[in-house]
């Protein structure tokens, strides 16, 4: 893979993931008010997100925030779609009776993020939201509730901003699309 030739083209500045994120924490604080709600970060790639979006909802007096983290390994479902993925590290808390919000970086086929919501939802929330910072719709193989969308995106590898290519440009500080020559 390393072999081969790619650019990386800038698709989304750094500036305007912050709006996006502001605005997500926007509909996200008019839905829950000031309720206590356990943000669940999806590991590997959610940091990034989780990390500003606790900010911007703190920043809007949501002050009863609990950071939780879920680790998923997706490996292996884009061939073998029954082949569940994997939990990588399970979460700290207990979550029966409360409001969590999964935040993910992005949705693809959909796969990890429905086994992701019937596994947390086995435990009884009280509700289960889910943010994700992108969608790609067109690549949906599976009907999964995402309750806040950051934006939609073509069917397109993307990078930075938590999201790898290889385990790599994670640390980017935007998003960016690459191009394979
Ligand atoms: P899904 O199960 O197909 O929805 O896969 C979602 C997971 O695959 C995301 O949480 C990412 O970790 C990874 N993923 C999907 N699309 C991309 C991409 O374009 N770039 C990097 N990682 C991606
Ligand atoms: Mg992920």
């Amino acid at each position: 893979m390393n072999a081969q030739k790619f650019e990386i083209k800038t698709l989304i500045e750094a500036v305007e993931i912050a709006e996006t994120i502001d605005r997500m924490a926007q509909q996200i604080k008019s839905e829950l008010g000031d309720q206590e709600v356990i943000l669940v970060g999806v590991l590997d790639g959610g940091f990034a997100v989780l990390y500003d979006l606790s900010r911007a909802l703190h920043r809007l007096g949501m002050d009863k925030i609990v950071i939780d983290f879920i680790g998923i390994d997706t490996y292996g479902h884009g061939t073998t779609s029954s082949k569940e993925p994997k939990i990588t590290k399970d979460l700290k808390r207990d979550i029966r009776g409360k409001i969590v919000l999964i935040v993910e970086d992005i949705v693809d086929t959909g796969f990890s993020l429905s086994v992701l919501q019937a596994l947390l939802l086995s435990r009884r929330p009280a509700r289960l939201m889910t943010a994700a910072l992108l969608s790609k719709s067109a690549r949906r193989e599976i009907k999964v509730p995402v309750d806040y969308i950051g934006r939609e995106i073509e069917d397109e590898f993307v990078i930075g901003y938590g999201l790898d290519f290889d385990g790599r440009y994670r640390e980017l500080p935007y998003i960016g699309v690459v191009k394979f020559s």
